[in-house]
């Protein structure tokens, strides 16, 4: 483990352009899907001024929720993203959460995770939510693991709403 203290969690910024071009296509190369990241439009500006409405809440669909976006970056580098969602809706209690997160492969297993989830429970403390939900498959190991040491304690499975599979659901007290 190396995850230090030169792990930081930014909002999203112009600045970071090449550094989430160089992320998106690190995913795009390794074939795994595309998760908890988008594509920027047209204009990296405007891709982050959506980001930063979507945190406001403002112009979403019915169903979803107010919800930050952190670029998680060491030594000026983005090696993870992480979505915070302000609340729950009765779909992301059963699936979703309030937290999810991904690490670009090269970045793995070196804590960064468990890193980027202790530092975004300070914000969703600060936000003034007392527990946060957070959803993961159950074969999902890694993820499982770096909820359980960021103190999550699993409830009862809720059901992945594509495959009808169990999906487990865990609970952080802040
Ligand atoms: C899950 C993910 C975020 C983990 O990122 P990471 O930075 O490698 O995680 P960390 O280094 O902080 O630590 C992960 C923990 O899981 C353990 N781990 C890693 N791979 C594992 C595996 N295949 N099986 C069991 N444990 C595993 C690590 O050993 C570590 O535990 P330890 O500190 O006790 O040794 C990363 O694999 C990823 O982005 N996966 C794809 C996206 C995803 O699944 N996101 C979560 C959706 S719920």
């Amino acid at each position: 483990m190396d995850a230090d203290n030169k792990l930081i969690l930014s909002t999203p910024n112009t600045d970071l352009e090449q550094e989430y071009q160089a992320y998106i296509a690190e995913f795009a190369a390794s074939g795994e899907p595309a998760i908890f990241y988008r594509l920027p439009d047209e204009d990296f500006a405007a891709f982050v001024a959506q980001l930063e409405r979507e945190e406001r809440g403002e112009g979403l669909p019915d169903w979803a929720v107010p919800q930050q976006t952190f670029w998680a970056v060491r030594d000026g580098r983005i090696v993870g993203i992480l979505k915070l969602r302000h609340r729950l809706t009765p779909a992301l209690e059963n699936y979703g959460g309030h937290i999810g997160y991904a690490v670009r492969p090269s970045a793995r297993g070196r804590g960064y995770a468990c890193r980027m989830l202790a530092l975004a429970l300070e914000h969703a403390r600060a936000l003034g939510l007392r527990r946060v939900l957070l959803t993961c498959n159950p074969d999902n190991h890694a993820s499982a693991r770096v909820i359980e040491k960021n103190g999550g304690v699993r409830d009862t499975d809720g059901i992945h709403p594509d495959t009808g599979l169990p999906h487990a659901r865990y609970w952080i007290t802040l």
